[in-house]
C-alpha cells in the first residue's frame, strides 16, 4: 500500500502547525495526493477510532477530534508509506516521542498529539475509505 491517511488534528490546526507538519512530510519526499480542511463529525470519528471504543479515553478522544476542523490528507510514496509517516510522527505520548519527530518536537499532551497516521497497510485502506470514500 503506497498511500496512507494522515490527519492534522484540531490542536495542530488551532496552533497553526499545519504548514510545519505538511512541510515535514513533503521534505521527507512524500506526496500530498488529497488535502481537505474538514470538521470530523461524531459518527465518522467513532467509526475511525472504533478499535478504541471500550477504552476509558474514548469519549474524550471523540470529543477532541470533533471539536474544530482537522486537515485530512492522503499521502503517497513508496510501498508502506504508512510506516514512514509513523516514524515521522513519533510515539503516541509526546513525552516519550523522540526529538526530531512531529510529536517529539511540537507536543506535550497524549490527548492532543497533533497528528494521526494509519498504523498498517490494512488500516490505511480502511481509513482512506472512511474519509475519501467516493474516490478510492
Ligand atoms: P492515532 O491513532 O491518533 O494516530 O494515534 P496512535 O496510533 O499513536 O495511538 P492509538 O493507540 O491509536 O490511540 C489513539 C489516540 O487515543 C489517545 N490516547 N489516549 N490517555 C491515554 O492513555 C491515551 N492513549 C491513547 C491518543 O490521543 C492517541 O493518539
Ligand atoms: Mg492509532
Amino acid at each position: 500500500m503506497n498511500s496512507t491517511l494522515v490527519i492534522c488534528k484540531p490542536d495542530a490546526v488551532e496552533r497553526a502547525l499545519v504548514g510545519e507538519i505538511v512541510g515535514r512530510l513533503e521534505r521527507k519526499g512524500l506526496k500530498i495526493i488529497r488535502l481537505e480542511l474538514r470538521r470530523i463529525d461524531v459518527g465518522t470519528a467513532k467509526i475511525h477510532y472504533q478499535e478504541h471504543a471500550n477504552r476509558p479515553f474514548f469519549a474524550e478522544l471523540v470529543e477532541f477530534i470533533t471539536r474544530s476542523p482537522s486537515v485530512i490528507m492522503e499521502v503517497s510514496g513508496p510501498e508502506d508509506t504508512w510506516a514512514i509517516v509513523r516514524t515521522l510522527m513519533g510515539a503516541t505520548d509526546p513525552a516519550k516521542a523522540a526529538p526530531g519527530t512531529i510529536r517529539g518536537d511540537l507536543g506535550v499532551s497524549v490527548a492532543e498529539n497533533l497528528v494521526h497516521g494509519s498504523d498498517s497497510a490494512e488500516a490505511a485502506i480502511r481509513e482512506l475509505n472512511i474519509f475519501f470514500r467516493e474516490s478510492i
